[in-house]
């Protein structure tokens, strides 16, 4: 199976990518990180737990990372997730424990201890645990696998700005530091997940699936999916997270183009956008494989099957 680490915010959104994995023999999940994002780390911590549980893998290991940005102030998205950034489903308190080791200090210790070259990380959230690995110890750097992260939006425009999306906005310093790290990545930006709607349909087939997973998640999509609704009239909420592990599991569902991706640091007008250049008008080396189609049907289906496996 293939090592990963998943590093995130959970969001609902996550909370469906973690549940993807941990149904997925071809993964081994080495362990999750929490960041702060769509809530204070405190929530996301907590909810990782929660989620874990609820798939029934409490064997998996969870860390607690950084909870604020490198620089800026923490910026959170409870407008979408609910208060406690897992709204939806009655989850009981986590019985699990959460590891004594520090997110950024796992991260960095099994990227040493393990042959170079094999372990792939997966951020859902904002950059900043993996940026503080990298600024902490350059060398995993050669190391790393690569990085599959959901972030970014380049021709379909931002989601917490005009211009930028949410988790590369809340930390564009670590986002930075991660583009520029010249390891392997593979974004999935909103151009791709703007495209993956929690309809009716789907949601009922995962409610239909006749399990306590199945349940749970319908309940959390209902709620995360009422957003979008309401503000948009659109038929579902774009599930952007299980994006990254379905390319892990199914990399045809995707196509894009290796391009250079630059983020923005400094414009307050444009904080946090990320500039593909998809056409190759600069000299700038590509850095990412920036994605930007997905087939949301075919995604659906393995989705759904695989959630029906816990
Ligand atoms: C990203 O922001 C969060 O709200 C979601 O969990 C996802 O990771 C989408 O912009
Ligand atoms: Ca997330």
């Amino acid at each position: 199976a293939q090592p990963i680490i998943i590093d995130t915010d959970p969001g609902q959104d996550d909370a469906v990518a973690i549940m993807l994995a941990l149904a997925s023999s071809e993964l081994e999940v080495l362990g999750i990180t929490a960041v702060a994002g769509n809530v204070p780390l405190a929530l996301t911590e907590v909810n990782a737990r929660k989620v874990c549980e609820l798939a029934g893998r409490t064997d998996v290991k969870v860390y607690s990372g950084a909870s604020r940005p490198l620089i800026r102030d923490l910026v959170t998205a409870e407008h979408v997730h609910g208060k406690t950034g897992l709204d939806g489903p009655e989850l009981p308190e986590p019985q699990m424990k959460l590891q004594e080791q520090h997110a950024v200090d796992f991260i960095v210790e099994t990227l040493m201890e393990r042959e170079p070259g094999t372990v792939t990380l997966c951020p859902l959230g904002p950059l900043t645990n993996i940026a503080l690995a990298l600024n902490r110890e350059p060398k995993i750097a050669s190391r790393i696998k690569q990085i599959v992260l959901m972030g970014g939006g380049f021709f379909e425009g931002g989601n917490i700005t005009p211009t930028a999306e949410f988790n590369i906005y809340v930390d564009p310093h670590a986002a930075d530091v991660v583009l520029r790290s010249g390891v392997p990545i593979v974004m999935m930006p909103l151009d791709v997940t703007h495209k993956a709607l929690t309809t009716r349909k789907r949601v009922d087939a995962i409610r239909n699936l006749g399990t306590r997973v199945g349940e749970a998640t319908a309940e959390m999509l209902v709620f995360y999916e009422r957003f979008d609704e309401e503000k948009y009239g659109s038929d579902g909420g774009p599930l952007h997270d299980p994006c990254v592990i379905a390319w892990l599991l199914k990399p045809d569902l995707f196509s894009g183009r290796k391009c250079n991706v630059t983020v923005e640091t400094a414009s307050e007008l444009t904080l946090g956008m990320t500039v593909a250049d998809w056409w190759g008008v600069t000299d700038r080396p590509a850095n990412a494989t920036f994605m930007r189609d997905i087939d949301h049907e075919g995604f659906f289906q393995h989705l759904t099957e695989r959630l029906g496996r816990l």
